[in-house]
């Protein structure tokens, strides 16, 4: 976080972290706040496939929902959830912590699991200090 680089740079470098220090992480990244259209999160640096979910309104999706409530989601098992945004058949449970700084949200951290029931309290723990110091780059 307070090392040299961008700030898409340093989400890509904690993105990298993250999904390769913890097995049941199969696709970890950040959707951001589109200053330029509102109540809009467009996809940031991610680790793992590909998504067709580059643009995310509010409200749509896990990832639409933190955004509007500004609560983590967390979801063990992504079969049971109506508002739903699927990625990839292989994606079983999901977790998504906004990031907040003075109030004001600037994001999300999305992670995605091929294992049910994957995030764990401390895992959740986890992802929330994370969101916690990644706020200071906005
Ligand atoms: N599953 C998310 C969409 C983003 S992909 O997981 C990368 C959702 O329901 O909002």
């Amino acid at each position: 976080i307070n090392g040299t680089g961008t700030r898409d740079e340093k989400l890509q470098a904690i993105c990298q972290l993250l999904d390769s220090s913890v097995n049941v992480f199969d696709w970890t990244g950040f959707y951001l706040d589109d200053p330029d259209e509102e109540k809009m999160l467009y996809l940031g640096p991610y680790v793992g496939e590909a998504t067709d979910h580059t643009r995310i309104p509010y409200g749509t999706g896990i990832c639409g929902q933190a955004a509007d409530t500004l609560d983590t989601f967390v979801v063990q098992d992504v079969a049971q959830a109506d508002n739903y945004l699927a990625c990839s058949i292989h994606v079983k449970s999901e977790i998504v912590v906004p990031i907040m700084k003075d109030g004001r949200f600037y994001g999300e951290l999305d992670i995605d699991s091929h294992t049910k029931d994957a995030f764990t309290p401390e895992i959740r723990e986890l992802c929330e200090s994370v969101c916690n110091k990644v706020a200071r780059l906005f």
